[in-house]
């Protein structure tokens, strides 16, 4: 993401094995300096702060597993979408194999409401794992 506005350099103090760590996370991640890693890591965590504290518009995926064999899920789960098309843009089913479906959701809208259809969608029995994530639609992070 790009900079707004120049840079200011300030120093950070952290003991040698969580630097350890963090350098290995870097090289992991293919980052080449810190600098870089610690600017992601902070707007990561500030579109987390920002969604959940406020009903601002925010954009995201919600990541489903499930059961493919309880009765009646398939049908709870898009029923529950019908009742929020407001705020799926579209959806991705992957039949994983026998047993089991994968079902991505994209969705935009205030950010208590794509929360509340994560946690619902979570709630509905034969789901077995959900994750939501979330990014901001605006520059306030840039
Ligand atoms: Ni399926």
């Amino acid at each position: 993401m790009a900079e707004s506005g120049p840079l200011t350099r300030f120093s950070v103090s952290m003991g040698a094995t969580l630097l350890q760590r963090f350098d290995q996370f870097n090289r992991a991640r293919g980052y080449r300096c810190r600098s870089e890693a610690i600017r992601d890591l902070i707007r990561d965590e500030l579109v987390e702060q920002d969604w959940q504290a406020s009903d601002e518009e925010v954009a995201g995926s919600i990541t489903l597993l499930y059961h493919h064999h309880v009765k009646g899920l398939g049908e709870n789960l898009t029923a529950l979408q019908h009742r929020h098309h407001g705020l799926v843009l579209s959806t991705m089913h992957l039949h994983l194999d026998h047993d089991h479906c994968l079902e991505v959701l994209v969705l935009k809208g205030p950010a208590a409401r794509v929360r509340e259809l994560a946690d619902r969608l979570l709630s509905i029995k034969g789901v077995i794992h959900s994750r939501l994530t979330v990014t901001s639609t605006g520059g306030r992070i840039a």
